[in-house]
């Protein structure tokens, strides 16, 4: 049992003492959660994480009055639901991903938020436990961790920064030069949410922003071209995070709203957030995780299915008609739309990835991994849609990518990402229909 503030200290039980004692190589750390009507973290429960050489294990208990509470909101609702009160994650090696959870591993920081706390912490890479303490500012959702009963302040500071400076900052951490003195703070401030690419968080307009950058190796123009990708999408109905292209000197930055933290940073509300992998169970590095799946755990847990159903497979046809091979399973995502119910959040990470290798991040459903229009339409069901409305989508969607050049031009595209594109575009309708 943990207790919340309006414990009495007399009744904190055994498990707030066990987070004293924990033994050296055994962390025990409370888990908040931002909930809608409370101004800050409340705590949720205790997570344990241990190892054994080169073994962890580790486990979750909810907190007894957390669980008493009307508005308790589940960390995951098929697979943490509060109905429960302990958790024990199944032992695992280190090296093959640890003992956390896929709830807990959402809350983890991807390659760019490691490599800003490596770079941070003098290169020593950081314990599982140390990275969840260390980015509760940023990361996507309403959950914090720490190391006593007393939740952090997690909001992030409003403190104007320049775009500039972020990139100058991301830039020389990316490509392995001198971060300048003065430019250190902001990566460590704001450069621990998940993904690979290079990015920073950003007050605008009193909101909070993400701001993405280039990342080495980059053949095109990559922001424009997520710029470009995402109003391509909103034109196919799928709605997507909120974004607007901004040029600097030498680059473009790409600036997308976050959709967890709603209204004004000041007033510091989270909207709690699982991936699709932690949603329906499905380990980043395995293929099971699908839109058929996604799909079916909507139909149980979510709050707006018949608007939610379709999108989905609008997304799904819009993803394989554009070559969006990194359409993994962490990019896609549901917010928590009250009562333990979930919506799809927008889309974000919509990016044709330029090299048609004909295969899916996110299978279409289970063992389907080619792009092939006639496995959409064969899933058509799974989705609330007859096959005359899916074909009608399909249709609908196919015209408004073949109209691709006019969007791409007016969002900015160069010559170079024109040329890349329209390759891309035409090969991927020859796998996509072959
Ligand atoms: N608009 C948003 N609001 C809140 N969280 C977001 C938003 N966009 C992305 N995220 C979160 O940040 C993570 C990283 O963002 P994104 O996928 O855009 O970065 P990336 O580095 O391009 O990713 P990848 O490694 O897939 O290429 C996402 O997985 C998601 O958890
Ligand atoms: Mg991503």
């Amino acid at each position: 049992m943990i207790s919340t503030s309006d414990e009495a200290p007399a009744q904190q039980g055994g498990r707030a003492k066990r987070a004293r004692l924990a033994a050296a190589d055994e962390h025990v750390l409370y888990t908040g959660m931002y909930l809608p009507e409370a101004p800050g973290a409340i705590p949720v429960g205790l997570l344990t994480l241990g190892r054994r050489g080169v073994t962890e294990y580790g486990g979750f208990e909810y907190g007894r009055l957390y669980r008493a509470r009307d508005s308790a909101i589940a960390l995951n609702p098929a697979f943490m639901p509060t109905g429960m009160a302990t958790f024990n994650f199944p032992q695992r090696r280190l090296r093959d991903g640890g003992a956390l959870n896929l709830t807990f591993k959402d809350c983890l920081p991807d390659a760019w938020g490691e490599l800003v706390l490596r770079y941070e912490n003098n290169w020593k890479p950081l314990s599982a436990e140390e990275m969840l303490l260390k980015t509760n500012e940023n990361r996507v959702g309403a959950l914090v961790f720490s190391p006593t009963h007393a939740m952090p302040s997690a909001s992030p500071s409003t403190k104007r920064v320049r775009l500039e400076d972020l990139a100058e900052a991301a830039r020389c951490l990316a490509f392995e030069m001198e971060v300048p003195k003065a430019l250190k703070r902001l990566l460590v401030q704001g450069g621990t949410l998940g993904g690979a690419r290079p990015k920073a968080s950003l007050v605008r307009d009193h909101a909070l922003w993400i701001a993405k950058f280039p990342a080495k190796g980059d053949e095109v123009d990559v922001q424009v071209l997520e710029a470009c990708t995402l109003r391509l999408a909103g034109l196919c109905d799928i709605r997507v995070a909120q974004f607007k292209r901004e040029p600097l000197q030498q680059i473009n930055a790409l600036l997308v709203r976050r959709f967890d933290r709603p209204g004004m940073v000041k007033d510091g509300h989270r909207i709690h957030y699982l991936s699709a992998a932690a949603f329906t169970d499905s380990p980043y590095e395995s293929n099971k995780g699908s839109y058929v799946g996604l799909a079916s755990q909507l139909r149980v847990h979510g709050s707006m299915v018949s608007r939610d159903l379709p999108e989905l497979f609008r997304r799904l046809v819009f993803n394989v008609l554009i070559d969006n091979t990194d359409d993994h399973v962490k990019n896609h995502g549901v917010l928590h739309s009250g009562r333990n119910l979930y919506e799809l959040s927008p889309a974000f990470d919509m990016v044709p990835q330029l090299s048609n290798l004909g295969y899916m991040g996110m299978a279409i459903a289970a063992g389907s991994e080619t792009p092939h229009l006639d496995a959409v339409l064969g899933v058509a069901g799974h989705f609330g849609l007859s096959r005359a409305a899916a074909t009608t989508t399909i249709k609908r969607i196919r015209e408004v990518v073949a109209g691709w050049k006019t969007v791409f031009v007016a969002e900015g595209a160069d010559d170079l990402l024109l040329r890349r594109v329209e390759h891309c575009f035409k090969e991927q309708e020859k796998i996509v229909t072959r």
